[in-house]
């Protein structure tokens, strides 16, 4: 049987997934909701309707025969998409609504972490300004991390270097709603350091396959300067993640986190993102979960993923027990390199509209491929549309040669305002 699916997204990580999924010998048509330029040489576009609107996407999947639909981002996992089309024929791949609290609810995670003594940073919650506020007079040491509970697209945190900023950071989002109700409850938790790491994890309820670990390049400047973005960039895999760190992570926190998840009888399917900070005693702590694939972590683990994922996904999806001896199968001695390109500006204020130039030239190059993010196609011009462009993404025998073709792969493209760091894989 062929499978028709359905994708919901735009960015990066929807491209890669598009064009994971449509090496399988399984596909039958690929449909995108909303896609873009990239997307639409794999897949067929579509702008309407709403992710969010899920009647009218069971009437769309209907009409179009989808049988699986891939949820790339987190709003319509955490809306319930899993259980709306539970009882249909049409399979969703990823977790309950109750299950994606885990990325819907920062508050919701670190309690669960905490009660299984899973390590994560020393934390208080909040529910009102006055009690946040009268916290801080207890505070000694700086920085501190303040954190939005609900969904604030990747902005919810604030590290704070003295008092001062505490409170202007407390009262943006208990008073001012910087983040509407996604800041009306908040954590205030330690300031770790360490190295981070982007962990992520294929679970089908008790069974689970931990993917090779990803670093995420987060700030928006070279060598960690400048705000935070969605990711500037990614390496797989992260080379400096000892056997020693990954046993640690596997039984300090993957092992005792699936089988928290058991006894509080919440199963989970899909992906689990883990967000962790590693220490110099190789000691992993935990900095959030999110439900579904990281962008750009899914641009450089999925090149490396041997593995048939539509396969997987569709036995996932069903529930179905996977075999004892089913293992992830990854490229051997191979290593990816993500360098993404941005808007000007971004992740403040930036234009758009800009048509790109030497995309045909980049797709004629061996080892490497292009995964769009906010790009649209307009007649036959590619214009940019968003703060992150394209993922320029380029595999080596190691991390040094994906990196140095990365960076030469970079100047074939153009646009106006294009923005990279230049330490990605340092
Ligand atoms: P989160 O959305 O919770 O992952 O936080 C976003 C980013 O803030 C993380 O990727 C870290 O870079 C940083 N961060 C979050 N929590 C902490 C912490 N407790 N200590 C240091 N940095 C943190
Ligand atoms: N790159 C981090 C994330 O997807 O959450």
């Amino acid at each position: 049987m062929k499978y028709n699916v359905l994708v919901l997204g735009s960015g990066g990580r929807e491209h890669a997934l598009c064009w994971k999924l449509a090496q399988s010998t399984l596909m039958g048509e690929l449909h995108c909701i909303p896609g873009n330029a990239g997307i639409q040489g794999i897949a067929h576009i579509h702008s309407q309707p709403d992710i969010l609107d899920f009647p009218s996407l069971e009437a769309f999947c209907v009409q179009n025969s989808i049988h699986l639909i891939v949820v790339g981002k987190e709003l319509p996992l955490v809306h319930g998409i899993k259980d709306f089309f539970a009882d249909t024929k049409i399979l969703v791949f990823g977790p309950s609504k109750h299950a994606a609290m885990l990325e819907g609810s920062k508050i919701y995670t670190k309690n669960l972490l905490a009660k299984y003594n899973i390590p994560t940073a020393s934390y208080h919650t909040f529910f009102n300004t006055d009690d946040a506020l009268y916290h801080l007079e207890s505070i000694t040491k700086y920085p501190l991390v303040i954190k939005a509970d609900g969904l604030a697209q990747g902005k919810g945190v604030d590290i704070v270097n003295n008092k001062e900023e505490a409170v202007a950071s407390i009262l943006d989002m208990m008073e001012h709603k910087k983040f509407q109700q996604a800041g009306e409850k908040i954590i205030v938790e330690d300031f770790l350091e360490g190295k981070e790491l982007s962990y992520q994890v294929i679970v089908n309820h008790d069974q689970y396959f931990e993917c090779i670990p990803t670093q995420d390049y987060k700030k928006a400047y070279d060598h960690n300067q400048g705000p935070n973005t969605g990711g500037m960039g990614n390496i797989a895999p992260a080379e400096w993640v000892t056997e020693e760190i990954q046993y640690n992570i596997h039984r300090q926190v993957v092992e005792p986190f699936m089988k928290a998840l058991q006894t509080e009888n919440n199963p989970y399917s899909g992906i689990l993102f883990i967000g962790l900070m590693v220490n110099t005693n190789n000691q992993p702590t935990v900095l959030e979960m999110n439900v579904r694939f990281g962008d750009p972590e899914s641009q450089v683990l999925l090149p490396l993923l041997e593995s048939d994922l539509l396969a997987l996904m569709i036995d996932i999806a069903q529930n179905k027990k996977l075999p004892e001896s089913y293992r992830l199968d990854w490229k051997k001695n191979v290593s990816a390199t993500c360098v993404v390109l941005t808007s000007k500006g971004y992740p403040d204020q930036y234009q758009t509209g800009y048509p790109i130039d030497g995309l045909d030239t980049l797709a004629k190059m061996d080892d490497c491929v292009c995964f769009h993010a906010g790009t649209k196609k307009i007649e036959k011009e590619i214009l940019t549309t968003g703060g992150r462009v394209l993922n320029i993404v380029a595999l080596g025998k190691n991390l040094q040669e994906s990196t140095k073709k990365a960076y030469e792969l970079i100047d074939l493209v153009s646009f106006e305002g294009k923005t990279y760091r230049n330490d990605i894989g340092e």
